[in-house]
């Protein structure tokens, strides 16, 4: 049943909050902005968000490998990478109302422009706004006891630099050549502006970010194979196609490093939001290490012995973090090609899109359409009654099935009250266990989306829960 995109959110959030999904963090102190805590429920689909995507990015291909690599890192990573001096946005402040903006956000032409709105967006204040200023998105952090410019850091705001700082530990480390991936899922942080729309733009987030490594030459192949491939991600975890887009940015939008990016958009009930971004960053973050390394004395341009002069920038090539390409008998610096995305974005992405209500008999019900390897619960194993033995054989089915999956049992209020509490959170199956089952040992299955029921024998039901969990 079709809902109103203006009341979808609302549902949405009161249905995660009631059933343990998603909570405000600090909700016992007020909350605070930017920043949420996923429940009993949300932590288990978030957590098989990410591994889909690792199954995906990493466990069902030999070319990629994984890594987890810490939040604090070097101030110098920060510096090279360039997100000191650039990973700000402009913001402007309202001198009457002091509430804060972006300025791309309330003048989306500003970047070709220049000129920033000079009144206050809301039509109820309209007072006069401060001219724009940059705002650097990196939290601050110092290490050690003693607040000092010198041992000042910051938390990471993405995970991308992690793998780049790496890359030459994973060459020595693995037998893996070029083109290969390494793929991190972890935390990143960035004091936006505004943070709004749920979980979408939180100060407190988690990236899935793959950074594949091919030859110069080879890239713009791989760019349109990785954007090939997460589209069937998305795709193949149910989500809707028509609310699903790739975008592809114009040559004089991208970012400094791009050579050309694509991102993958759903359509939220607040509009089009970026869920993952596909660039093509060249050998720009490999490059501008090396120069940081030179810069902290961590390598001062030695020639290596398998140096051969190919790439018209010599000294970059032969550098640290190139790599020596056994078969070309070369050395060069590898293009990169990043699928960056965001696992709580692409949870709200499944959550949004999975949400619907339906007639089941007189009742209006709620249910998530979850497809099965993202639902939290997999299967609910309810006794029809709790007496003459039902609860014992049920218990025999848990046990059997709670090995391999998330199953739940529950013997509490009438089978029906049990199957909506089971519809709304996305339970795919129900397994009731009645009369039948003690006397012909088969016993009740019942399907979500369709609500079907039908009757499998009870040696069976192993098999039966894997084919409809495991696609
Ligand atoms: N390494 C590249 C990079 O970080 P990005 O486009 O800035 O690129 C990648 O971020 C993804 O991380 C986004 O597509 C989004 O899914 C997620 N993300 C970024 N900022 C976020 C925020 N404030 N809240 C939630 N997710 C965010």
């Amino acid at each position: 049943m079709p809902i109103e995109s203006s009341q979808l959110m609302e549902k949405l959030s009161a249905l995660t909050k009631r059933r343990g999904f998603i909570f405000q963090s600090s909700e016992v102190y007020g909350g605070i902005n930017g920043a949420w805590d996923y429940g009993p429920l949300g932590v288990e689909l978030k957590r098989n968000v990410k591994d889909a995507w690792w199954r995906q990015v990493v466990r069902n291909r030999e070319d990629v490998v994984g890594l987890d690599s810490s939040i604090l890192m070097h101030p110098m990573v920060w510096k090279a990478s360039g997100h000191v001096s650039n990973f700000a946005d402009p913001m402007v402040d309202c001198k009457k109302c002091k509430k804060r903006y972006r300025v791309d956000e309330i003048a989306p032409d500003y970047e070709e422009t220049g000129v920033a709105p000079t009144q206050c967006p809301d039509p109820k204040c309209k007072g006069e706004l401060t001219g724009a200023r940059k705002f650097n998105l990196m939290f601050e952090t110092h290490l050690g006891p003693v607040q000092e410019t010198a041992n000042k850091t910051f938390l990471r705001p993405e995970t991308a630099q992690g793998i780049f700082a790496n890359f030459q530990n994973v060459v020595n480390s693995t037998r893996i050549k070029v083109p290969f991936g390494i793929a991190q899922i972890g935390k990143s942080f960035r004091n936006e502006i505004n943070p709004r729309n749920f979980t979408f733009r939180s100060r407190e987030f988690e990236q899935m970010e793959l950074e594949f490594f091919c030859k110069p030459g080879s890239d713009e192949e791989w760019f349109k194979y990785w954007v090939e491939e997460r589209k069937k991600w998305y795709l193949g975890l149910g989500i809707n196609p028509e609310k699903l887009r790739f975008r592809e940015h114009a040559k004089e939008k991208l970012s400094h490093y791009a050579k050309a990016t694509t991102d993958v958009e759903y359509l939220f009930p607040f509009g089009w939001g970026e869920l993952e971004g596909i660039a093509n960053r060249t050998d720009f973050d490999l490059r501008a290490h090396q120069i940081g390394m030179r810069s902290v004395g961590k390598w001062n341009g030695e020639e290596l012995q398998d140096f051969k002069l190919v790439d018209e920038d010599p000294e970059y090539a032969s550098g640290k973090l190139s790599y020596f390409d056994d078969e070309e008998k070369r050395r060069y610096i590898p293009y990169v090609i990043e699928p960056s995305a965001g696992a709580d974005r692409a949870t709200l992405a499944f959550l949004c899109d999975a949400y619907d209500e339906d007639q089941a008999g007189n009742e209006l019900r709620t249910v998530l359409r979850l497809h099965p390897r993202l639902a939290p619960i997999k299967v609910a194993v309810l006794p029809l009654v709790r007496k003459e033995g039902m609860p014992e054989r049920a218990t025999k089915i848990y046990d059997a099935l709670k090995e391999r999956h998330a199953v739940v049992y529950d013997e509490s209020a009438a089978i029906g009250k049990r199957y909506r509490r089971m519809d709304e959170v996305g339970t795919p199956l129900c397994i009731t266990i009645d009369g039948d089952t003690l006397t012909q040992g088969t016993v009740t299955v019942r399907e979500r989306d369709s609500m079907k029921q039908e009757r499998i024998a009870e040696d069976q039901l192993v098999k039966y829960v894997d084919e409809q969990i495991l696609r």
